[in-house]
């Protein structure tokens, strides 16, 4: 394992579960992104995802997920993605252990291979949940989004005691329509599963405040620590391949012949 510190970010090269076990301090984090490998047959960094079996991947699971516990702060955050056909297991695991407030859909549009005998999966689920339902940082007013009908026809709402146009914003549904990063976007990097800086900015800008430290536990391409940096967080991320730890350390603005910077 070894750890790259930047003004305000830490970058974890090394597994997930000794970066949590021996890397992080307990009760010291306030929102956690896990954007773990799906076990879907992916290749990162020409190393195929492999499990032997559903309960394997599941115990592997459970087992960063119990650790993630630990490391929230008691009014702390975490948003998990996964794959469609694990998410009920995760969600009951979970649901004994922090209060799921939202089971969000991030869903997109395909223009690559489309599925001919069945519905083509166009979605990936997000669980949103806290450590404490009474207790928990939401900031509404910094993700409003338009709300369609009463903005675009100016409805007037003859309900209340002084008729007023519906309100023009709402806080977004559970259903988020985010498109994919595409090849030659310019926050485009080589890696398979990258996600939206637009998905994550909804994420950290709900849940966290300026100041507040935002841990990562698959980094990949470092889109939450790039995020983070822009909003004025602070990051932890960790990530086992050393090739998408040189594409992070990149974009949270470290050139790579900085001293020190590569691996022993
Ligand atoms: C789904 S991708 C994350 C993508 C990321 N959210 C982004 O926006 O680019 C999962 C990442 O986890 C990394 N990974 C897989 N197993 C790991 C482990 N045991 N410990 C740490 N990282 C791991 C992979 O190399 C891969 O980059």
């Amino acid at each position: 394992m070894k750890v790259f510190e930047i003004p305000g970010h830490q970058v974890i090269w090394g597994d997930v579960i000794d970066a949590l076990e021996t890397g992080i301090e307990d009760n010291s984090i306030h929102l956690i992104f896990a954007d773990p490998p799906y076990n879907i047959g992916k290749i990162f960094n020409g190393k195929k995802e492999q499990w032997k079996g559903d309960d394997a991947y599941l115990d592997w699971c459970y087992q960063w997920l119990e650790l993630c516990l630990r490391k929230l702060t008691t009014t702390g955050t975490l948003y998990l993605m996964s794959a469609t056909q694990y998410m009920p297991h995760l969600d009951i695991y979970l649901q004994k252990r922090l209060t799921i407030l939202s089971r969000i859909v991030w869903h997109y549009d395909s223009s690559g291979m489309q599925a001919k005998k069945y519905f083509g999966s166009l979605y990936e689920p997000i669980l949103f949940a806290v450590k404490n339902p009474q207790n928990y940082t939401f900031n509404a007013d910094e993700i409003r989004v338009e709300a369609k009908t009463g903005a675009v026809r100016k409805l007037i709402d003859y309900r209340k005691s002084e008729p007023a146009p519906y309100c023009t914003t709402k806080i977004p549904g559970n259903v988020w329509y985010i498109p994919r990063v595409r090849y030659k976007m310019p926050e485009y990097r080589k890696h398979p599963t990258q996600k939206p800086e637009a998905l994550l900015e909804r994420i950290i800008k709900a849940s966290s405040n300026p100041g507040d430290v935002v841990l990562d536990l698959f980094a990949g391409t470092f889109t939450t620590a790039a995020v983070s940096q822009r909003l004025e967080r602070k990051s932890i991320s960790i990530e086992r391949e050393y090739e998408y730890v040189e594409i992070g350390l990149n974009r949270l603005g470290i050139t790579m012949n900085h001293p020190g910077l590569k691996p022993d």
